[in-house]
């Protein structure tokens, strides 16, 4: 029996820079992981070699017992891969609820109902549904950040990539967009979270996962993990 999700002693160089030394990572079906590190630590260069946009030039990835080598990144989302992205990527000349749709008929892998009720149900869980008609530019911080997360969620993932969901949000927000991932996590979904804001880190993961200049530093519990003295050392001065 393997992992859900192998991350298997990646390495991931940019010419002569290692942007990822020998990753292993093992995720469990139903596990929350946070994922931290400094600035420049990796932690996107993971979610872009688990999404399929780069390819790492050692090491494996396998998730629910199939390699990922030579998958695009359409075909790892139909596997069930999805990811939000750091900055907020909508189409900017399309409506939100066009920009639901995209990934519905795309990439979408239920078909029980029709497109429109499945874009409406998604846009009201995450209080969007009021503006289905308006263009991304005039949302909010927090709406485009719920706009990211449920254009993954249309897709059905049984793994989602977070990465960066609240970067810039007030804490109030950032407690809305913790409690859906919290929702999206008891829905059967695996979801590794990338964050700085520790308090959503801590709130949210059964797991800690700690990257520092491309290296891991530290996996495990989360109470423990953050009382590691290599992670405090990590962090001083942040
Ligand atoms: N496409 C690329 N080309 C060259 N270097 C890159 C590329 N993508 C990332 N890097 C470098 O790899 C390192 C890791 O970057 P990455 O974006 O994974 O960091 P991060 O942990 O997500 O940081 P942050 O917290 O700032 O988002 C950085 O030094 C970055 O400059
Ligand atoms: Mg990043």
């Amino acid at each position: 029996m393997t992992a859900f999700l192998e991350i298997d002693a990646i390495t991931k160089k940019f010419g002569g820079f290692t942007a990822l030394d020998n990753i292993t990572i093992s995720v469990g079906r139903g596990e929350r992981v946070g994922l931290i590190g400094p600035n420049g630590s990796g932690k996107s260069t993971v979610v872009n070699c688990l999404s399929g946009v780069f390819s790492p030039e050692l090491g494996a990835i396998r998730f629910r017992d199939q390699d990922l080598r030579g998958l695009r990144a359409f075909e790892r989302t139909r596997l069930g891969i999805a990811r939000s992205f750091q900055l907020p990527k909508p189409f900017r000349s399309l409506t939100v609820a066009e920009n639901v749709r995209v990934p519905l008929l795309y990439a979408g892998r239920g078909r029980s109902k029709a497109i429109d009720e499945q874009c409406h149900d998604l846009l009201t869980r995450v209080a969007l549904h009021d503006k289905a008609d308006w263009l991304p530019a005039a949302l909010t911080q927090v709406e485009l950040r719920k706009l990211e997360l449920i254009r993954a969620v249309a897709t059905e993932p049984e793994l989602l990539l977070a990465d960066e969901a609240m970067a810039g949000l007030s804490g109030s927000e950032v407690t809305e967009i913790v409690a859906f991932l919290l929702q999206l996590s008891d829905d059967g979904v695996t979801i590794i979270m990338i964050e700085h804001i520790m308090s959503a880190v801590m709130s949210f993961s059964n797991r800690l996962v700690v990257l520092v200049s491309g290296k891991k530093v530290a996996d495990g519990d989360p109470q423990v993990v953050v009382k590691d003295p290599i992670v405090e050392s990590a962090y001083l001065g942040q």
